[in-house]
Formats: C-alpha cells, sequence, structure tokens
C-alpha cells in the first residue's frame, strides 16, 4: 500500500479508538502486562460490600478548575420526585440549551431510581440525541445485552452520561462540556445512591476520576468515587471499555476483559452471573 494511504488510515483509526476511549495501542498481546491487569481486585472495605482489600489509587491529575457545585434539590423527596426536579433543572439551563445541535435534545439518565448500579457513559451521540434517551444506538443494544448477561434488566439499572447532549460532530467532550452537565451526573448519584459505578469507556472514567490515566490500565480494577459520599465513603467504580470501542475490536480478549469487569460489579453486589446454558 503506498505509505501516505496507510498513514492517512492509521491515523484515522488510532482517532476512532481515542473516540472510543482506547488511549493506547497494545503492540504485544501481554496477558499479564501490569498495565493490562486481569485480575480483579475488589474495593476496600466497604460496608455495603464483601470486605476487601484497599482500592488502588490511579495517578491522578487534579482538576485544574474546581468542579461546579452541586444542584440543591430537596432531600426528603421520593428519588423519582427528586430525579424529575433535576431532569427540570437541565432543561431550563440555558447554558446547557445553548449547546443542543439543531433538531438534538437533552439527554437524562433513565432507570430504577433504586438502582444498585449506575452505568456512566461519556455523551449522547446522534440516536441518544435523537431519542432523548441514553444508550439507544448501537453501542447501548450491546450494553442492554450486557446488562442482560449479568442477569439484570436495563429497567432494574440506572443508565446516564457525563455529559447530557450530543458534543458536534460526536467529538471527545471537552473540559467545559464536562463541567456543564457535572452537577446533574452528580445530582443523579446523589439521589440514586447506587452501590457500585461502573464508568464506561475512556471519558468517563477519565472525568468521574479526575484523571488523566487512559482506560486501558484503569479498566479491570476498583476506583472509589469521591465526589460523592454516602454514609462518609464514596461509591466503587469499575472502569470498563465502552462497548462502541468493543463493537470495532470485537475480538475474544476485548469481550472477556469487559465481562470480567462486570463480573468483579456482581461479586461486588454478592451476586453471580446466569449459567449461560
Ligand atoms: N455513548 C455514550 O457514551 N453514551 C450514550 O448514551 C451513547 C453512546
Amino acid at each position: 500500500m503506498d505509505p501516505a494511504r496507510a498513514r492517512r488510515l492509521l491515523a484515522q483509526h488510532l482517532r476512532t479508538d481515542q473516540l472510543l476511549g482506547l488511549d493506547a495501542v497494545p503492540i504485544h498481546p501481554a496477558p499479564n502486562h501490569p498495565e493490562q491487569p486481569t485480575l480483579i481486585q475488589q474495593p476496600a472495605g466497604h460496608d455495603r460490600g464483601p470486605k476487601t482489600q484497599a482500592p488502588p489509587r490511579p495517578a491522578s491529575t487534579p482538576r485544574l478548575t474546581p468542579a461546579p457545585p452541586p444542584i440543591e434539590i430537596d432531600p426528603s423527596l421520593p428519588k423519582a420526585e427528586a430525579l424529575a426536579q433535576l431532569r427540570e433543572h437541565l432543561a431550563t439551563n440555558e447554558a446547557v440549551l445553548a449547546k443542543l445541535l439543531p433538531g438534538t435534545q437533552l439527554v437524562f439518565g433513565e432507570g430504577d431510581p433504586d438502582a444498585e448500579i449506575m452505568f456512566i457513559g461519556e455523551g449522547a451521540g446522534a440516536d441518544e440525541a435523537r431519542t432523548g434517551r441514553p444508550f439507544v444506538g448501537k453501542a447501548g443494544q450491546l450494553l442492554d445485552q450486557m446488562i442482560k448477561a449479568m442477569g439484570l434488566s436495563r429497567e432494574g439499572v440506572y443508565i446516564t452520561n457525563v455529559v447530557h447532549f450530543q458534543p458536534p460532530g460526536n467529538r471527545v467532550p471537552t473540559p467545559d462540556e464536562v463541567d456543564l452537565g457535572w452537577p446533574y451526573m452528580i445530582g443523579q448519584v446523589q439521589i440514586v445512591k447506587p452501590k457500585v459505578i461502573v464508568a464506561v469507556g475512556g471519558t468517563s472514567a477519565k472525568a468521574l476520576l479526575n484523571t488523566t490515566t487512559g482506560i486501558t490500565r484503569l479498566r479491570g480494577q476498583w476506583h472509589t468515587f469521591d465526589a460523592v459520599q454516602i454514609d462518609g465513603q464514596g461509591i466503587p467504580l469499575m472502569p470498563t471499555f465502552h462497548p462502541a470501542f468493543l463493537l470495532r475490536s470485537y475480538t475474544r480478549e476485548n469481550r472477556s476483559k469487559v465481562w470480567n469487569d462486570l463480573l468483579a460489579v456482581l461479586a461486588q453486589l454478592g451476586k453471580e452471573a446466569p449459567k449461560r446454558g
């Protein structure tokens, strides 16, 4: 192949991988490479899950600006009402509305207000912005299958994003866009109080953990989401690959990594995946 064309194709592939949350290219498959731990470690003695070791701390970079303050929602409200109020607040936020591309909608979270597991993705894609619902496109359908394989249903978990609109050209959200979504994402976590958060993809994991470390190194290990405290403790957080990345790199290795991450999430809740027949 003409070297210029090969370079162009490679650049395109790398850009797509980056958009999907992958920020390292494995050159030699190395199952026991320290940067790609296959061993699942459980989070520290969290009183809402099995006792385990201290969660490894990622090399993190503090935010350059303070996190935007949370939105005050009456804590005595039933969870469904509190979520509805938060959604209404988002729908009237002029700065957020100004970001809506023509013909697109805001995408708030959905699911069980009492969910034990909250999946947090990056931001709306075209299908989500058209329907106003998170994870309904091809990647969302794969996420649904993954949730089903865990023995759960989409309605039984809570699914949201760091950013509640579609960034132009489907690009990775900017720090400003993440800041706009932050109080609403935090608000949903505060209201639902999940026992475990799954950060779906690199952008989400980096934003939630306030780190520049990439998903290849973050996934497969327990972290703690400290921005919301429940009974004085952060929430155990498992980063995993984005299903859009899996769709592109549908290898046995990648699928088993994601599946191991999800099994660790179930184990953290004292559950097991149903046996496959
Ligand atoms: N990707 C995301 O991160 N979130 C969605 O809602 C859809 C695709």
